[in-house]
């Protein structure tokens, strides 16, 4: 089932995700949505608070084949390293992209999709795209790195898009 994607600056992707308890089969079934939605968007990376469900869940597939799904259940970041500038865009934010400086270097910890802990070290794409996704479960939004005055401008441009639309 194809998931509602909120844009920003829609005040609900400022909420902080609470851990997951347990792999219900309810969780199962959000992470398929997820991955589906992701997919369809389509978007290499996606977390649960954009789709209005304040968990700490996240869904990716950097891959060009698009069949190597990586899902982090309660992702927590052990290390951070180094330093990258990449361009980065946002299901959230549609259309606009922009330089953002992260860590070049991570290690998380999280737990898969059968409940199962493990452990990742990655790096570039991969580790910038886990930091963009935490963030997201932090309430955090990319354009949150950005400058004051480019974060007001793009908030304006999305009112008004979303007065237009609606
Ligand atoms: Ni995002």
């Amino acid at each position: 089932m194809l998931l509602n994607i909120l844009e920003f600056p829609d005040p609900r992707l400022r909420k902080v995700a609470t851990p997951v308890a347990a792999v219900t089969p309810e969780i199962v079934k959000l992470i398929r949505d997820m991955a589906e939605t992701m997919y369809a968007a389509p978007g290499i990376g996606l977390a649960a608070t954009q789709v209005d469900v304040h968990k700490r869940i996240v869904v990716m597939d950097l891959s060009e084949t698009k069949d190597e799904l990586r899902v982090f259940i309660n992702p927590e970041l052990l290390a951070v390293e180094g330093r990258i500038e990449t361009e980065e865009g946002c299901l959230s934010v549609p259309g606009y992209y922009d330089e953002v400086t992260r860590g070049e270097r991570v290690r998380v910890r999280a737990q898969d999709e059968r409940g199962e802990p493990f452990e990742l070290e990655a790096e570039g794409l991969l580790a910038v795209c886990i930091q963009h996704e935490l963030d997201h479960l932090m309430g955090k939004v990319f354009v949150d790195h950005l400058s004051p005055l480019k974060r007001a401008r793009l908030a304006a441009k999305a009112r008004k898009k979303q007065r237009l639309a609606g």
